[in-house]
C-alpha cells in the first residue's frame, strides 16, 4: 500500500456551508449546538478541517461486515492524524445468508439511505466500509451518485475454513454438503459440521465468491488502496489498511479527487477484465452495470464477452480452483493479478485510483508470490474465463460463467464431434425455489440425465430482489447413479460460491412476461454455446398463443409483496442485464454532481 501524502489545494469544502456560513448565521448556530454536543469543541468545527464520514456497515445484523467496528478505531486515528474529523453512521444492514427473502432486495434500500447520508449531512469525504456482498455495490453506488470524494475498504476475507486437514471454503461447501445430505453419506449434525468449519473467524466469505469478487473489483475500479482488498480480516495488516485509508482521504478531499474521477469507462473495463482472471462471481456484472449506470458510464452487458471472455483464468480459488482468501492475499492478491494482466496488455494503464497515482504505476512492480495461488499470464489455469451472453426466445440476455465447465459436464454436453459447442434436451420448468424443493426428488416430475432445469419466477419482480437459486442440483436418484449436475437456466442469480456453469440472470424475467414464461415442462430447448443462443424448439405462432392465453389470465402469476419495501421496489426496478437499479435515480446523478 502507498501512503501518499499530497498538498493541499484546499476547495472550499461542503461542511463549511452548515458550520460556517456568514450568510445564514442563525442555520449556522442550529447545525453547530447538536454536533458540539457530543463532544466536537466550536474550534473544532469551524477550523476548517475536512468532516470525514464512515458510512459503517457492520452491526450484529451483519457480521460479515462486524470487523469494520473494531477497525473504525484505526480509521479514524488516520483521519485525525491528517487532520480530520471523523463521523461514524449506520448503513442499512445487509447480510447475505440472514435476509429474507433475499439479501439482494436490499442493495437499492441501503443505497438509497446511503445517497441521503452522504447529501444531506455535512459531510466532505467518505469512507465506504464493504465486505459481504451486496454492502460494496450499495456503497460504491450511492458514492457515485453524490461524487464526493470517497474511498472504500474491504473488511477482508475470513480465515481459511479446514475440516480432515481439507481446506472448505464459504457457500462452495454447502452446495458439497448438500449433495451428501441428499444421498446420506452424512447426517444433519454432519452437515452443520462441515459448513460452519468453513467459516473459523471474522471476515466476508473466503471463496472466490460475490464478496471477494466485488473487493477486489473495487479495487481493480481505483476505488481502494492498492493491495487493501484481500488482506484477511484478523491480519494485522488489515488494521494498517484501515489507517491508512483513513489518512487518504483526507488528502482526497484536499485534492478533490472524487468518484467520477475514477469511476471511468477504463476502469470498467479494468474491472472487467480482472473479473475474468480471478474467476470472478456471476453477481459481478449486474452490480457494475448498477455501478456505472449511477456514474453515468456506458456498460453494456456485451462488453463483459468483448472484453472478458477472452481473458485467461489466473487465481486457483474455489469454486473455480483449490485455494481460499488467505492464500490469495499470500500470493499477492489483486495487484499480482493486475501485474499479469498489464504485461498481455489488457489493462488501461492510465485509470487514476484512490491513491493519486494511475493502477498501472501502483501494480507494475507486484509479483507472484505463491504460483499455486496465482499463476502467470503464460500458464493459466483455464482459457477462456470469462462470461458469455447468450439470448434468444426465451429471454433478450443472460450470462454463462465458461470457467467452471468441468470436464464431466464437458463429456456429457460439449463432446459432439458434428456440434462440439451445442446441447439440447427436453425442459422440467421450476416455479421458484420453492416449488424446486418441493418437487425435485419426486420422481413423477420426470426428471432424466437428458433433462435441462429450469427456474423462473426468481428475477427482480418475481422473488424480490432476485434469488440465488439457479444452481439447482439434481435429484438424489440421479446423484447416486453419478449425474452430478445437469445444465440449469434460469431468471434468478445463483451464489458467486457456487460451480455450476449455469446460465443465469435471464432478462426480461418470467415476471416481466418474458420468454421463459412462456416455457413449458416437456419443450424441447436447444443452447448453442457457439452461436450464443438458447431457445425452445417452438414456433413463434405457438409462443404468441402461449403469450396471448397468458396475458389473458393477468399474465405469469408470482407471490405477492410481504413488505412495503417489496412493493416499492418492485415497482420500480429493472432487470438484472441492466444492473436491477431503481429506474430513473441514475438521472440524479448529475443533480447531486452539481451540488456546492
Ligand atoms: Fe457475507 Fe458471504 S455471506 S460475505
Ligand atoms: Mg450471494
Amino acid at each position: 500500500m502507498t501512503d501518499t501524502t499530497h498538498t493541499a489545494k484546499a476547495p472550499r469544502l461542503r461542511s463549511r456551508a452548515w458550520f460556517d456560513n456568514p450568510d445564514n448565521v442563525d442555520m449556522t448556530a442550529l447545525y453547530l449546538e447538536r454536533y458540539l454536543n457530543f463532544g466536537l469543541s466550536l474550534a473544532e468545527l469551524r477550523s476548517g478541517k475536512p468532516i470525514i464520514g464512515i458510512a459503517q456497515t457492520g452491526s450484529d445484523l451483519s457480521p460479515c461486515n462486524r470487523h469494520h467496528m473494531v477497525l473504525a478505531e484505526r480509521m479514524r486515528d488516520g483521519i485525525r492524524e491528517a487532520g480530520g474529523i471523523a463521523l461514524e453512521f449506520p448503513v442499512h444492514p445487509i447480510q447475505e445468508t440472514g435476509k429474507r427473502p433475499t439479501a439482494a432486495l436490499d442493495r437499492n434500500l441501503a443505497y438509497l439511505g446511503l445517497v441521503e447520508s452522504l447529501y444531506g449531512y455535512p459531510l466532505d469525504g467518505v469512507i465506504l466500509t464493504t465486505g459481504c456482498d451486496k454492502t460494496t455495490p450499495a456503497c460504491l453506488m450511492a458514492a457515485a451518485t453524490v461524487n464526493i470524494p470517497a474511498i472504500a475498504l474491504s473488511v477482508g476475507p475470513m480465515l481459511n475454513g479446514w475440516h480432515k486437514g481439507e481446506r472448505t471454503g464459504s457457500g462452495t461447501i454447502v452446495w458439497k454438503a448438500r449433495q451428501m445430505l441428499a444421498t446420506g453419506e452424512i447426517d444433519d449434525a454432519g452437515f452443520i459440521r462441515l459448513v460452519a468449519s468453513s467459516a473459523p473467524s471474522t471476515g466476508y466469505c473466503n471463496t472466490m465468491g460475490t464478496a471477494s469478487t466485488m473487493n477486489s473489483l473495487a479495487e481493480a475500479l481505483g476505488m481502494m488502496l492498492p493491495g487493501s482488498a484481500v488482506i484477511p480480516a484478523p491480519y494485522r495488516d488489515r488494521q494498517e489498511a484501515a489507517y491508512l485509508t483513513g489518512k487518504r482521504i483526507v488528502a482526497m478531499v484536499h485534492e478533490d479527487l472524487k468518484p467520477s474521477d475514477i469511476l471511468t469507462r477504463d476502469a470498467f473495463h479494468n474491472a472487467i477484465v480482472v473479473n475474468s482472471a480471478i474467476g470472478g462471481s456471476t453477481n459481478a456484472p449486474i452490480h457494475l452495470a448498477a455501478l456505472a449506470r449511477h456514474m453515468g458510464v456506458d456498460l453494456p452487458l456485451k462488453d463483459w464477452e468483448t472484453y472478458g471472455h477472452k481473458v485467461p483464468l489466473l487465481v486457483n480459488l474455489q469454486p473455480a480452483g483449490e485455494y481460499l482468501g488467505e492464500d490469495y492475499y499470500r500470493a499477492g492478491g489483486v495487484p499480482a493479478v493486475v501485474a499479469q494482466l498489464m504485461g498481455a496488455g489488457l489493462i488501461h494503464e492510465d485509470a487514476l485510483t484512490v491513491n493519486g497515482q494511475t493502477i498501472g504505476d501502483n501494480c507494475r512492480d507486484a509479483m507472484i508470490e505463491d504460483l499455486r495461488v496465482i499463476r502467470p499470464f503464460s500458464e493459466p489455469i483455464v482459457e477462456d474465463a470469462g462470461f458469455l451472453v447468450l439470448s434468444g426466445n426465451l429471454f433478450d440476455a443472460a450470462i454463462m460463467k465458461t470457467s467452471v465447465i468441468d470436464a464431466a459436464f464437458r463429456a456429457r454436453y460439449l463432446s459432439n464431434p458434428d456440434d462440439p459447442q451445442a446441447f439440447e434436451g427436453p425442459a422440467v420448468v421450476f416455479d421458484g425455489p420453492e416449488d424446486y424443493h418441493a418437487r425435485i426428488d419426486d420422481p413423477a416430475v420426470g426428471i432424466t440425465p437428458e433433462t435441462l432445469l429450469f427456474m423462473r419466477g426468481a428475477g427482480p419482480i418475481g422473488y424480490p430482489g432476485a434469488a440465488e437459486v439457479v444452481n439447482m442440483r439434481p435429484p438424489a436418484y440421479l446423484i447416486t447413479e453419478g449425474i452430478a449436475a445437469l445444465p440449469c437456466i434460469g431468471d434468478g442469480r445463483q451464489s458467486g460460491t457456487s460451480g455450476s456453469p449455469s446460465i443465469l440472470n435471464a432478462s426480461p424475467e418470467a415476471a416481466a412476461m418474458g420468454g421463459l414464461a412462456l416455457l413449458r415442462t416437456g419443450d424441447r430447448v436447444r443452447v448453442d454455446l457457439g452461436k450464443g443462443t438458447v431457445d425452445v424448439l417452438i414456433d413463434a405462432d405457438e409462443l404468441a398463443e402461449r403469450r396471448r392465453a397468458l396475458e389473458a389470465q393477468g399474465g405469469y402469476p408470482y407471490p405477492p409483496s410481504q413488505t412495503p419495501w417489496q412493493q416499492i421496489q418492485r415497482s420500480m426496478v429493472g432487470q438484472l442485464s441492466s444492473g436491477a437499479i431503481l429506474e430513473g435515480a441514475e438521472t440524479f446523478q448529475r443533480i447531486a454532481q452539481t451540488m456546492g
